[in-house]
């Protein structure tokens, strides 16, 4: 276990360059399972959740390299079991289910129990499947899928998941027929896993819309992709450059993808401009409070609420934010009034009225976004902010002290 150390109070300035979005890798890894020939990857992340699905493609029989670019073969797929200890770290592990049963015609994935921000059910990824004809059971907490093969048909989305979608679209590439995939997530990393999926082959129409028409192939090929910049890291940096007064450029970094996080940054007076190979960010004198409520993409992103909520602890006025995604994401809230923050929560809002200054505490998150906002919050606050348990943040952040360290930030990460 470890935990960072932050001396909070100084403006960050400099360059540093955004990754490999963790969001759009995992089910890009995921869609290897799909053919037997090799993929390329250019620009993987190195985080905690990248190696956990690595772990599981290794498990299932995939070869890969350890290098980058990595290269991923699953010549032959030689276990068809994603286990609990696995799935019970990263949820995403459902990610295998779509590809596996497509080109196996069985799988079996444990079922992801709950989670720190709320429940979490895969019963639309579920039932998607079923209505492609596959046969599902649950057995001692277990998801057994098999079908002689799935055929394509259409399926509502009663909320556009993530990767629902992303599960389903893999699914039907291999299906018998057109699949019709309503009211489908719009995120750009669907986006992105369409883009991989159509150079393999697929024939996928209406990506970034909400309604993505698939029809099925005889097989995929491989190819060469990249992993798109990774919006909610950009949207993390650009609010620690905004909390603590300073200004910075980001290279590699997709404005295209974070327009509503944009807006409202600049509603809170953030200074946002392209320059060549990225966007300069530039600290507000005042921070102005602003509300936010999160929706699907194109709206504001429920992956960046408690980094913006740690913004407006700081600002001028009261923001009212909104949680419209997942029911128990405000884990932070205790813990940034830890800090000194005001901040009472209604329901679905948390009601943050702005103070002077955030005071350095020990702090802990049980989440990976909630333990970035913690973070930030340190990065302005006076004295010293231990935040415990940053497995959290290594989960979805790559070199978070590295970068922030390039950057002027006085952090450190000690072993505990
Ligand atoms: N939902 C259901 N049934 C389902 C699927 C989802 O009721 O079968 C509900 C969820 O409980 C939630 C809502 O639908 O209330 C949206 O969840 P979604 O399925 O879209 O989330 P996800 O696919 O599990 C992805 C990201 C999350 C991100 C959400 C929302 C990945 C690997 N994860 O999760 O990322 O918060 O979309 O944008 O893409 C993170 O990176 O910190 C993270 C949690």
């Amino acid at each position: 276990m470890a935990k960072f150390i932050i001396r909070g109070g100084k403006p960050l300035n400099g360059e540093i360059a955004i990754s490999g979005a963790k969001n759009a890798a995992l089910p890009m890894l995921a869609a290897s399972l799909l053919t037997k020939e090799r993929i390329v990857y250019h620009n993987v992340p190195q985080l905690l959740d990248i190696f956990t699905i690595k772990k599981l493609l290794l498990k299932l029989g995939v070869n890969m390299s350890e290098t980058d670019p990595l290269i991923v073969q699953a010549e032959r797929i030689t276990n068809h079991c994603a286990p609990y200890e696995l799935v019970r770290t990263m949820r995403a592990s459902i990610l295998v289910l779509g590809p596996l049963l497509a080109r196996e015609g069985k799988a079996c994935v444990s079922l992801p129990g709950g989670c720190a921000i709320g429940a979490r059910p895969v019963d639309l990824h579920l039932r998607g499947l079923s209505e492609m004809g596959a046969d599902i059971v649950l057995e001692k907490g277990y998801i057994k899928a098999k079908a002689k093969y799935l055929k394509g048909t259409e399926i509502y989305l009663d909320i556009p998941t993530v990767t629902g979608t992303e599960n389903l679209m893999m699914a039907a590439t291999l299906a018998k027929g057109e699949t019709v995939l309503k009211n489908a997530a719009r995120e750009p990393e669907v986006v992105a896993l369409a883009k991989m999926l159509k150079d393999m082959g697929a024939e996928i129409k209406g990506e970034g819309t909400d309604t993505i028409v698939i029809k099925g192939v005889e097989g995929l090929s491989g190819t060469i992709c990249s992993i798109i910049p990774d919006r909610i890291e950009a949207g993390t940096y650009m609010v620690a450059v905004a909390i603590t007064g300073g200004r910075a450029r980001f290279k590699n970094c997709c404005l295209e993808h974070l327009g509503a996080v944009i807006k409202k940054l600049k509603e809170a007076g953030v200074k946002i401009t392209k320059v060549s190979n990225g966007v300069e960010i530039l600290a507000p004198k005042e921070i102005k409070s602003t509300d936010v409520t999160t929706l699907p993409y194109p709206g504001f992103p429920t992956d960046m609420q408690a980094q913006f909520m740690a913004l407006m602890c700081l600002s001028n006025g009261v923001s009212v934010i909104t949680e419209r995604i997942f029911e128990n994401r405000f884990m932070h809230v205790l813990e940034l009034k830890r800090m000194g923050a005001d901040i009472k929560i209604d329901g679905a809002s948390a009601v943050v009225r702005g103070v002077p200054k955030l005071m350095g505490a020990p702090v802990v998150a049980t989440d990976l976004r909630a333990s970035a906002s913690l973070v930030l919050a340190g990065l302005a606050a006076e004295g010293i902010t231990e935040v415990d348990r940053i497995y959290h943040l290594d989960r979805g952040y790559e070199k978070m002290e590295l970068k922030l360290k390039a950057l002027g930030a006085e952090i450190e990460r000690v072993a505990v």
